[in-house]
C-alpha cells in the first residue's frame, strides 16, 4: 500500500524557496530517511505532510484516501518533545493515550519497548534528554500507528542519549513498522534507514534504495605533501574519472579495468611517493556529496 504520494509540493516564504515541485512516494514498511543539509526543506516537507503548513503548490495523499481523518494513523515527533515534565512518564503516556482516544491497555509495553519501564512513575523532570527523546517516541507509538515521523530524532543530545535513540529508532523498524526519519547526518541515515529521499535547497535530487545509492565505484583515497601537484598529474592518468579534494586528502574515481597498482605506478614514474594509496568503500556520505556536486552543476548550467 502507499502510505504517502506527494505530487509537486512548492512552498515559498517571501523570496525563500523553502520546497520545489516534490514528487515522492512512501510505500508500507519503508524506512525513508529524508536527507539534506540545514534549511535544505526537510521539516518543511514534514510540516506539509502533517498539514501544520500549508503547501503554495501541489497536493498529496495519504494511505490512498482509506481514511477520513489520516493523521489519527500517523505517529509524530516534529521539535523537541514538550512533555508535562512534573508529571511522570506514566501520567504524559496516558494523558496522550487520553487525547488519541485509545485505551490506556498496553502503554506499559510501550514504556518497556522504549526500555523506560524501570523509571516511567519518576517524574520527567528527572529524566535526562535521551529518556525524554524516548518518552517522545513512546508517544508516538500510541495508538498504533502505521507511520512514524521523526524529525531530527537525535539532535541536540549527547552520544549516548544519540546511541539510545538510534538503537530504538532501529528497532522500531525491525518491528516492519514505515517511517519517515529526517536528518542532516548521513551515517544515520544509512544505519537506520532502507530508502532515501535527497533534499538540497528544497529541491529532490536523489530518491531511492539506500542499497542503490551505496552501489560500489573504483574509488580511491590517496594522500600526498602537495596535494595540488597530486591532482594536477593525477588528471593525466589515461583510467582518471573524477576526482575532489577534502581538505586532506584526495578521491579519486578509476574506470572500471583500472586499479590502484596501476596509479602508483603511474604516479610514480611522475616522481609521485604517495604517503596513502587505499581503495574505498562507498559510503552514502560519498554519494551525498557527488549528488550535491552535481546539483551545483546542472543549476549553475540552468
Ligand atoms: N517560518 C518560516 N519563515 C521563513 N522562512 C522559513 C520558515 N520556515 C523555514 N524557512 C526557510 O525555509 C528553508 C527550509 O527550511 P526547513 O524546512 O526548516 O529546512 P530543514 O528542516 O531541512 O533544515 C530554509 O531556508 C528556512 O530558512
Ligand atoms: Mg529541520
Amino acid at each position: 500500500m502507499c502510505i504517502i504520494k506527494t505530487n509537486g509540493l512548492t512552498k515559498h516564504y517571501g523570496r525563500v524557496r523553502a520546497l520545489e515541485n516534490l514528487n515522492l512516494e512512501l510505500k508500507k514498511g519503508e524506512v525513508l530517511g529524508l536527507l539534506g543539509p540545514n534549511g535544505s526543506g526537510k521539516t518543511t516537507t514534514l510540516s506539509i505532510l502533517l498539514g501544520i503548513i500549508k503547501p503554495d503548490l501541489g497536493s498529496y495523499l495519504w494511505f490512498e484516501g482509506k481514511y477520513d481523518r489520516p493523521l489519527l494513523k500517523v505517529g509524530s515527533i516534529l521539535e523537541t518533545p514538550n512533555h508535562y515534565t512534573y508529571l511522570s512518564g506514566w501520567e504524559n503516556l496516558r494523558i496522550v493515550a487520553h487525547i488519541k482516544k485509545v485505551p490506556e491497555t498496553g502503554l506499559m509495553e510501550i514504556a518497556d519497548q522504549v526500555g523506560l519501564k524501570g523509571r516511567i512513575y519518576s517524574r520527567v523532570s528527572t529524566y535526562s534528554l535521551g529518556m525524554r527523546q524516548r518518552l517522545a517516541i513512546a508517544c508516538s507509538l500510541i495508538g498504533d500507528p502505521e507511520l512514524l515521523i521523526f524529525d531530527e530524532p537525535t539532535n541536540g543530545l549527547d552520544p549516548q542519549g544519540i546511541a539510545e535513540v538510534r538503537k530504538l529508532i532501529n528497532d522500531i523498524a525491525g518491528t516492519g513498522k514505515t517511517i519517515i526519519m529526517a536528518s542532516h547526518i548521513l551515517s544515520e541515515v544509512e544505519k537506520i534507514c532502507s530508502h532515501t529521499a535527497v533534499l538540497n535547497n528544497g529541491r529532490l535530487i536523489a530518491s531511492g534504495p539506500v542499497a542503490e545509492l551505496l552501489k560500489q565505484t573504483n574509488s580511491y583515497l590517496l594522500a600526498y605533501r602537495d596535494a595540488e601537484k597530486l591532482q594536477e598529474v593525477l588528471t593525466g592518468f589515461e583510467g582518471y574519472v573524477s576526482h575532489h579534494f577534502d581538505g586532506e586528502a584526495v578521491h579519486t574515481e578509476l574506470e572500471e579495468n583500472f586499479d590502484g597498482t596501476d596509479l602508483n605506478a603511474y604516479l610514480h614514474s611522475r616522481g609521485i611517493s604517495v604517503s596513502t594509496l587505499a581503495f574505498k568503500e562507498r559510503k552514502l556520505e560519498d554519494a551525498f556529496m557527488d549528488m550535491l556536486a552535481k546539483d551545483k552543476t546542472s543549476s549553475s548550467r540552468a
